[in-house]
């Protein structure tokens, strides 16, 4: 019984979504296109993450990324860009200004549109001879712009503002209904996928002039899975393609082999390619703003800000863990909806708090909450998750991945993994989240999905989350004792506020322009009482009419709240 359960679990919660997935890539074609063209997606088995890198990265290489003025008229600029090629899909968007995705069906098209391509005639100032697929639409028939319909309106790259999403959440009929809606809304759209995609090969043109064969990949959110609109674009060069493609060494006689520059340490090279790589976005790269190049940190990046996509990009080299756990992340949230529903809420109500946020510092990254999330998927009975060593023992000898010393193996074929019949639901999850981490001893113990169990640590370190693949690295090691402690607080809050607020509110009576109120999830994203805690006590809370009345207050200027992204 229990594995026919979890045979069926596999083949039709994972392909609920996945056919979710499809539809949605198909809706869109249509939308754009008008025609059923080939959707992304395998419709009879998961696809791994490089075979989605792979099929995105060749989308991207067909693509061009055209500025153009707001009342450009949409068909006149369809018209003018089909003359190079046939068109596959494309798309507007706006970030400060309005900008189309161009997709061709093959890359002849590109090399047309590009030789057809004017440089601009400037008096003022000088040019850099840089040519990319960055390009301006311009129009010197002042009529037509003005006459005929303009580009509806593009796609907004960012997450709605938090009080609209309190609004909307406060509407459903459930928690489950929720936390689905959560994801709905925070979530990457495919638009967006394709645009981080774009931005990479973009990037790839410019490095490629000094390494024709490199790749350049996206990791960390932008594509685990658990990517929010408006995160940043974790980028990866990876040059291991120019020694990958070894010529087979003659076993005597003559041979030619390359002369290269030589550095003592792997990092000094990496460190040296990001320099000059950084250097040459920085002069050449067209769009790319604010490029700082930090070279001695534990990962050396470069970051810079990609304006026509609005991307905070970081830029690293040499950075193949960093890869694997995005694999991980990308299979874990894979394999059961309910993971990418439960970490998007965490990381959420983490944001709307403050525990987590965009600047470095002391606090808890992105990373090592959905860390947490795994871990106390691992820890329910029975467990919805596997552990990392149960993926490794699955893997196959094609799995097998030894990085810098690094066992960082594990399985990659989804339908060798069997899950258990776990049928808790998101609003029982989610409680339970709260009240685990809010018992959960951080001062003797530490979080390791490995084994999914807890370990016993050093009780100097106030959060001890170990790195799934460098295993004597602490992910949280920047993470200080009052971060954890408003972490435990925010918990035990949460934990309180939930159950007081388990079930929708009636809603007769309630039409028109009349308040909604906050309730479930919405309450848990409204300002805290306990964001300045200092000890580890549990509070008295007031009484929950009160707590109500105050987040209603602080509903009703809602459009004088910043928008989190
Ligand atoms: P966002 O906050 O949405 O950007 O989440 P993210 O998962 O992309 O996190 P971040 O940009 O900080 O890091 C990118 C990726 O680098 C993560 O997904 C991990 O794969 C990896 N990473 C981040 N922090 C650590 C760390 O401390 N140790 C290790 N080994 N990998 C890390
Ligand atoms: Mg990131």
């Amino acid at each position: 019984m229990a594995s026919s359960f979890t045979v069926c679990r596999l083949h039709t919660i994972g392909r609920g979504s996945l056919v979710k997935c499809l539809q949605k890539v198909d809706t869109f074609l249509h939308r754009n296109i008008g025609t059923n063209v080939v959707a992304v997606q395998e419709k009879n088995g998961f696809k791994s993450l490089y075979a989605v890198h792979a099929e995105r990265q060749e989308q991207a290489e067909r693509s061009v990324l055209i500025s153009c003025h707001s009342r450009t008229n949409e068909k006149n600029f369809l018209k003018y860009i089909a003359n190079y090629g046939d068109i596959q899909k494309y798309f507007f968007y706006e970030s400060f200004g309005m900008y189309a995705v161009v997709e061709f069906a093959n890359q002849e098209s590109v090399a047309s549109l590009l030789e057809g391509t004017a440089i601009p005639s400037i008096s003022h100032e000088s040019l850099v001879p840089f040519k990319s697929r960055l390009l301006s639409m311009r129009n010197l028939d002042s009529r037509d712009v003005l006459n005929q319909p303009s580009i509806k309106k593009g796609q907004a790259q960012t997450s709605i503002p938090i009080n609209e999403l309190i609004q909307r959440l406060s509407k459903e009929e459930s928690i489950d209904q929720q936390i689905t809606s959560l994801t709905e809304a925070y979530q990457l759209t495919e638009e967006n996928c394709r645009l981080r995609f774009l931005v990479c090969s973009l990037l790839k043109d410019i490095a490629a002039s000094f390494f024709p064969e490199c790749t350049i990949m996206p990791f960390g959110s932008s594509v685990n899975g658990f990517g929010k609109l408006g995160c940043d674009l974790d980028m990866f060069l990876d040059l291991d393609g120019i020694s990958g493609k070894n010529a087979t060494m003659p076993k005597s006689g003559l041979f030619l082999e390359y002369q290269m520059k030589r550095a003592n340490f792997e990092r000094i090279v990496t460190q040296n390619i990001l320099s000059v790589i950084g250097e040459c976005v920085d002069q050449f790269g067209p769009g790319c703003v604010g490029v700082q190049k930090i070279l001695n940190a534990r990962c050396p990046l470069v970051r810079f800000t990609h304006q026509p996509s609005g991307f905070q990009c970081d830029l690293t080299a040499n950075n193949r863990v960093a890869m694997k756990s995005t694999e991980l992340l990308y299979l874990y949230g894979e394999l059961d909806p309910r993971v990418r529903h439960l970490v998007f809420t965490v990381r959420c109500w983490a944001r709307a708090h403050g525990i987590t946020s965009s600047i470095p510092g002391a606090w808890i990254s992105n990373f090592s909450l959905t860390i947490m999330v795994l871990f106390f998927l691992q820890r329910r009975s029975p467990p919805i998750i596997p552990t990392l060593d149960h993926l490794r023992d699955l893997a196959g000898p094609e799995d097998k991945s030894v990085i810098e010393d690094n066992d960082c193996t594990f399985v990659s074929d989804f339908s060798k993994i069997q899950l258990e019949s776990n049928t808790e639901t998101l609003e029982q999850l989610l409680c339970e989240f709260f009240e685990f981490y809010a018992s959960f001893c951080f001062s003797k113990l530490s979080i390791n999905i490995r084994k999914g169990k807890e370990q016993n640590k050093l009780p100097a370190v106030p959060l001890h989350i170990q790195n799934p693949f460098e295993t004597t690295l602490n992910v949280s090691k920047n993470v200080n004792a009052s971060q954890v402690d408003r972490f435990v607080a925010l918990c035990q809050e949460s934990s309180w506020l939930i159950q007081q607020n388990i079930t929708a509110p009636s809603r007769g009576g309630t039409k028109g322009n009349a308040t909604i109120t906050p309730w479930g999830v919405s309450t848990l994203l409204l300002p805290s009482q306990v964001a300045g805690i200092k000890s580890r006590k549990r509070r008295k809370f007031e009484p929950t009419s009160e707590r109500i009345k105050s987040l209603l207050e602080s509903l009703k200027n809602t459009n004088n709240q910043p928008n989190q992204s």
